[in-house]
């Protein structure tokens, strides 16, 4: 049987789960593409590292170019993260025609277009499965299975670190700063947590998934973000009493020839199939105008699930699958927004004395926002109570015009929060 030979960039967590399925799994693989899968040569950091990858010791090198020059290696697969030297490395692997797997979401948003134009002069494969939501095979779905549909929304739960820190924060009471250190002391949380808590991470992943599946590239700089750092446990209690539950969601909708796209936390109806998406657990919904409704669900990250999604476009490319070719298109079919119509839901801090809601209810009326809610509550102490509410659909900029002018009222404490809310109608 022949025997193709790969070169990986990397042995870290996804590496070794990618080696440990090859072994796992030999026979499998080997029916299935009728040929035998062989690790030929690892680049990594350090060499003298303790690994467990089972791999002989002489198989690790610190030069990327003994891999990206041996001709007898077909596949390259890229995984040490980070923009730089992965795309340099990409890119001369390319330029030998040597067929690229890589799970670099930062890479792949970043400059998925241009790598995609140089394996297509180069007659060579980039494929990236791997890079949005781990195990879950959505790329490749997008843009194959469901090729024939126009999208309506794709909207994801994309990052398992925010997901696992606001269901612990939801179902065991924990306040942001524990349920990160939870996170961190089971790995699903890096010691710098900022990509994850920030939404930088969910950006990268919905910038891949709404250029292909919108078929036309879409720039991080386009997409606002805003992470989950400043939720607390009094905004997750009062969604939950309000029957909604708070997730980072990743959206990007199509609205007559605009798409509306960004990075919020966000209130969903309790009901909704996105809410029963917990701990390290992703999921992504969209509608297709043939195929309607769907959802994807299943393990984001981790080594072999990870591993799997990576050996999938391994064996696609060795089917000789047309999956692979040009997916960000650069054309501008749809201008990029953001403007919401959204209700939002908003905690404020007050002085707690009568007039206080009326006050704020008209100045919300003034700037043409009506009120779906209101919650009041018992003072913290102090002589400040929290005050709620929840407004009817509004453009953010006249929910920010009418907080400005209720910024400076003195019975206002602070404007605690503000987190939009998402009924999927
Ligand atoms: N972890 C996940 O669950 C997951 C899920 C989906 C996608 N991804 C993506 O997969 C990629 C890999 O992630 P990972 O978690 O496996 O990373 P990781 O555990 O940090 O491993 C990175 C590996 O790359 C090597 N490396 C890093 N920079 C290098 C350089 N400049 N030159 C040579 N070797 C270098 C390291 O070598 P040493 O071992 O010698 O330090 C290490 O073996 C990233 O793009 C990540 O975003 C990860």
């Amino acid at each position: 049987m022949e025997t193709v030979k790969l070169g990986i960039l990397g042995m870290g967590t996804v590496a070794s789960g990618l080696v440990k399925i090859i072994e796992l799994n030999n026979s499998k693989i080997s029916d299935s593409i009728g040929k035998k899968l062989c690790v030929e040569k690892v680049l990594v950091r350090n060499p003298n590292k303790k690994r467990n990858s089972g791999l002989p010791q002489n198989i690790y090198t610190t030069d990327a170019y003994e891999i990206i020059n041996d001709p007898d290696i077909q596949i390259i697969v890229e995984l040490i993260g980070g923009i730089d030297p992965a795309r340099e490395h990409i890119k001369a692997a390319l330029k030998n025609k040597k067929h690229i797997v890589t799970a670099n979401k930062a890479l792949i948003a970043a400059c998925g277009g241009e790598l995609e134009e140089l394996a297509a002069i180069n007659g060579a494969k980039l494929m990236y499965e791997a890079s949005v939501a781990g195990g879950i095979p959505i790329i490749n779905t997008i843009s194959e299975n469901l090729a024939a549909n126009e999208f309506d929304q794709i909207t994801g739960i994309v990052n398992g670190t925010t997901n696992y820190i606001l269901t612990q924060m939801t179902e065991n009471g924990l306040e942001y700063e524990q349920a990160l250190k939870e996170a961190q002391r089971l790995g699903f949380a890096e010691s710098d947590p900022s990509s994850d808590v920030e939404g930088d991470d969910a950006v990268y992943k919905i910038a891949i998934l709404a250029s292909i599946a919108f078929g036309q590239e879409i720039k991080i700089k386009d997409i606002p973000k805003e992470g989950i750092t400043k939720i607390s446990r009094e905004d997750i209690n009062y969604a939950r009493e309000l029957d909604y539950r708070i997730k980072l969601l990743a959206s990007a909708v199509k609205k007559g020839n605009e798409i509306e796209i960004g990075v919020h936390p966000t209130f969903i109806p309790a009901k909704h199939p996105l809410s029963t998406v917990k701990n390290e657990f992703n999921a992504v919904f969209l509608k297709g105008n043939a195929v309607g409704e769907l959802m994807f669900y299943g393990k984001g990250a981790g080594s072999l699930p990870t591993g799997s999604a990576i050996l999938g476009d391994i064996i696609s490319i060795l089917k000789g699958g047309k999956t692979g070719c040009h997916k960000f298109k650069k054309i501008e079919k749809y201008k990029i927004t953001y403007n919401a119509f959204k209700p939002y839901y908003i905690r404020f801090e007050v002085i707690d004395k009568p007039g206080v809601l009326g006050k704020i209810a008209d100045a919300f009326g003034a700037n043409g926002i009506s009120l779906a809610s209101v919650m009041q509550r018992q003072k913290n102490g102090d002589n400040i109570a929290p005050l709620v509410f929840i407004t009817h659909a509004a453009y953010r900029k006249n929910i920010d015009a009418a907080l400005k002018e209720i910024n400076k009222f003195e019975c206002v404490a602070k404007i605690a929060d503000i987190i939009m809310v998402e009924n999927f109608e």
